[in-house]
């Protein structure tokens, strides 16, 4: 089982998804950066011992030298002194423009290469082989990277578009099973969001069937990488449409950032997507019947949609995040499943209408 999925941004490339692709990556780097003659491996400290010897014999199949870079696991890594370590090492490795960049490991993975690809030598090619779900649902695709910095998360960044992506849906037999839970808060998110097929294929499925069901993982992940990249298309550098990818997050970042980062960010947007959910039915912006098939599918997946958080403090949170425009904050609502819409609140619209959740 495998497809290509054509992402036409400005600079267009393929996601390849599939099944038993690791031994494939040399073969497809060549194809597409012919002039390459050294590939940069970027990795994480988990990652690499899993994957990292396939990834390199693959390399060396196709003539192209290797060196390695592995990081301690974790989102704590995503920070300026990785970044530079990473910079240092392609620097005393003699990188050239005409070399590539590979990233093998999750989301955390993919920021901090494509980020370090961006501006290295003012950027040269990255290649994705992303291995969690979050990150081949959402983070290897469409060109956002970055790190993190003290005062807060992904403040630092660059668009840059890999030259390829290449998601083993295999790889995720390997990947924790708390991982994979967060992962499907991204997949419901698109499935309420845009794609009532895919609420369909989830709402007759489980949590196990997922986990251990090879052809319904690659399946359920093609699915999302179809949907973000009709998004990302239309919208590249994040103007318009691409806002309907932050259902739940708007709430969800403010949960995350009031637990200090205890709550992990796919169980606060879980909990962003329901508060939202309970809100807009109060609010008529969705039918019960939206409301009730969305925290089902939500709690099916074992995601908490459990919380007493005062809607006051959300809705001040929610106004202090970066993707508040002018004095009101774009919501985004599910107006029935798979049907997204855009509101505008002022600060006390949103906390009215977050209060008004508690009465469902
Ligand atoms: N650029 C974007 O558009 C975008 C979108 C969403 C999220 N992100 C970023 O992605 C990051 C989160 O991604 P993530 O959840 O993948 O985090 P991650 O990369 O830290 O991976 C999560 C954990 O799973 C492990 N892991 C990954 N693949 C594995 C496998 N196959 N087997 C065993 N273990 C494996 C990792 O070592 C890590 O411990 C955040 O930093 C977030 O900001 C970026
Ligand atoms: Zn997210």
């Amino acid at each position: 089982m495998k497809s290509t999925i054509h992402v036409a941004t400005k600079q267009a490339y393929d996601v390849i998804v599939g099944q038993d692709l690791l031994d494939e990556v040399g073969q497809d780097i060549i194809k597409i950066c012919p002039t390459a003659s050294k590939a940069f491996v970027i990795s994480d400290s988990n990652v690499a011992s899993l994957y990292l010897d396939k990834i390199i014999a693959s390399l060396r199949n196709s003539n192209l030298e290797t060196a390695v870079y592995v990081f301690e696991a974790g989102e704590e890594s995503k920070n300026s002194d990785t970044y530079i370590a990473i910079l240092q090492a392609m620097a005393s490795n003699f990188l050239t423009r005409t070399d590539v960049v590979v990233s093998l490991g999750g989301g955390v993975c993919s920021d901090m290469a494509g980020f370090a690809a961006a501006t290295f030598l003012r950027g040269i090619d990255v290649i994705h082989v992303s291995t969690s779900l979050l990150g081949q649902v959402d983070a290897s695709i469409g060109g956002k990277t970055g790190i993190d910095l003290p005062n807060g998360k992904n403040l630092v960044g660059a668009f840059w578009q890999p030259k390829l992506v290449v998601i083993d849906t295999n790889t995720l037999e390997t990947l924790p099973r708390e991982q994979i839970i967060e992962g499907m808060a991204e997949v419901i998110k698109y499935a309420l969001i845009m794609d009532a097929v895919l609420y369909d294929l989830l709402k007759n499925t489980n949590l196990d069937e997922i986990i251990t069901n090879p052809q319904l993982r690659y399946e359920m992940v093609r699915q999302c990488v179809l949907d973000k990249t009709d998004v990302v298309v239309s919208d590249e550098f994040d103007n318009g449409r691409r806002q309907i990818l932050n259902f739940g997050h708007t709430i969800g970042h403010v949960l995350e950032k009031m637990s200090d980062f205890k709550l992990s960010h796919g169980r606060a947007v879980a909990k962003g997507m329901s508060i939202v959910l309970n809100a807009s039915r109060k609010e008529g912006l969705c039918d019960a019947a939206t409301n009730d098939n969305g925290i089902d599918l939500i709690k099916a997946y074992e995601l908490s949609v459990e919380d007493d958080t005062s809607s006051e403090l959300l809705a001040q949170g929610a106004m202090s995040d970066k993707k508040k425009r002018g004095g009101t904050v774009s919501l985004v609502v599910v107006s029935s499943i798979g049907e997204a819409k855009i509101v505008k609140k002022s600060i006390d619209e949103l906390e009215a209408f977050l209060e008004a959740r508690k009465e469902c």
